[in-house]
């Protein structure tokens, strides 16, 4: 996979210009990179902020031979390759937390978001859009996240030019990505569980707690609960508590 990264100054959400291209028929391997989005989304339609000029705000444009319920693993695979880019940099190796965040320090470092289009019964495309948090200080942040969220700048002290970190990202991306199109996807779980934060924690979600047990191949999570049942997540959020 070689690359074509196209850099805005400021855009509404790089996932719509990237969506715009594909819908246009744009090849794969287009990546749209913003200076300053003022429509950021995240997951579950929540806000997205990045500082302008401080972070990453990044959207892949993915023509994957997978199958629709397949298409997390594309996220997870995203993730790993956040982690790999920003862990020679940093004291603490990253990590990730299901289903799609990077964490430095046991905080959010980055977050994923995958959006898919599926013709029939096949994946038409993925933008596949990578926010990271690149050069921004706590004072940044909203007080509210102060506790929650961090930056690679946060640990390593110094300043790290947004290009050549978007350019190391898809380097990284890339190597993932094109094992995918050779091996198959069965590689992608087992390494994401290899960085993963929480396998073996105990993990809540809505009052019901379960211990971590792993990821199945379509990138839902196993809680193993008290009674020795196994509930599976295919989305959402689950917070670590103590046992
Ligand atoms: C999340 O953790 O909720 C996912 C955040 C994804 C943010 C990125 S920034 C680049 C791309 N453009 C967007 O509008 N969102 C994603």
């Amino acid at each position: 996979m070689s690359w074509r990264l196209i850099i805005h100054d400021r855009v509404g959400s790089t996932q719509d210009v990237a969506k715009k291209l594909a819908v246009a028929g744009e090849p794969e391997g287009v990546a749209i990179m913003a200076l300053q989005q003022t429509t950021g989304r995240g997951r579950k339609g929540r806000k997205w902020e990045s500082g302008a000029s401080k972070d990453l705000a990044l959207s892949l444009l993915l023509r994957p031979d997978v199958p629709p319920w397949r298409s997390p693993l594309l996220g997870f695979l995203a993730a790993v390759a956040v982690a790999r880019t920003i862990t020679p940099l940093i004291p603490r190796p990253a990590q990730v937390r299901w289903p799609n965040d990077v964490l430095v320090e046991g905080k959010k470092v980055a977050g994923i978001l995958a959006e898919g289009t599926v013709q029939g019964d096949a994946l038409r495309f993925v933008i596949l859009g990578v926010g990271l948090n690149v050069n921004s200080t706590l004072e940044d942040f909203p007080p509210e996240l102060h506790d929650r969220a961090i930056s690679v700048f946060m640990v390593r002290g110094q300043i790290w030019d947004l290009q050549a970190a978007a350019n190391s990202f898809l380097r990284e991306f890339a190597l993932l990505y094109d094992e995918m199109r050779i091996q198959g996807t069965a590689f992608i779980v087992p390494l994401w569980e290899s960085l993963w934060a929480h396998r073996g924690a105990i993990l809540e979600r809505d009052g019901v707690k379960g211990v971590a047990e792993g990821i199945n191949p379509d990138g839902s999570l196993r809680l193993k609960l008290d009674d020795g049942s196994v509930m599976v997540l295919s989305s959402g959020e689950v917070f670590p508590v103590d046992r």
